[in-house]
């Protein structure tokens, strides 16, 4: 089984989300492995979205993610990353499809309600990063 790494954005929690999310993961069979509410530093925000330090949105990304209490999940399940990603959503929630969770909470780009890991490496990292699981800061740093 593998493992994936989920978050529910400020907005996401904010607008009470929390329950509603955790119920689509675990109807699609995913098992809650370790999950908690917490605020994100800057810190752990850039490295989080380290490979986005370039774009012009970055900035926007990084004070967004810290602007309030976000939820955190480790989620198991088979092709663990690929089947979040699938209940998530595009993107944009402006094409995501009706049915996902960016198509059925979220208009905004910027404010898109969750996160997912897009590959096992960064299922990895994500979860080490975010669950004080770290072997070396320095690999995360620019
Ligand atoms: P990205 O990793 O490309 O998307 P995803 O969350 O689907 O893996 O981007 C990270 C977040 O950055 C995205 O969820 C919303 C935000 N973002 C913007 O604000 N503007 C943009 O143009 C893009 C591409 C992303
Ligand atoms: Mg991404």
């Amino acid at each position: 089984m593998e493992q994936t790494f989920v978050m529910i954005k400020p907005d996401g929690v904010e607008r009470g989300l929390i329950g509603e999310i955790i119920v689509r993961f675990q109807r699609k069979g995913f098992r809650i492995v370790d999950a908690k509410l917490m605020k994100v530093s800057k810190e752990t925000a850039e490295r989080h979205y380290f490979e986005l330090k370039e774009k012009p949105f970055f900035g926007e990304l990084v004070n967004f993610i810290t602007s309030g209490p976000i939820f955190a999940m480790v989620l198991e399940g088979r092709n663990a990353v690929q089947n979040a990603r699938l209940l998530i959503g595009a993107t944009n929630p402006a094409v995501a499809t009706a049915g996902t969770i960016r198509g059925d909470f979220a208009t905004d780009l910027a404010s898109n309600v969750i996160h997912g890991s897009d590959s096992d490496e960064n299922a990895a990292r994500e979860i080490d990063l975010f669950f004080q699981r770290q072997r070396d800061f320095a690999i995360y740093i620019s």
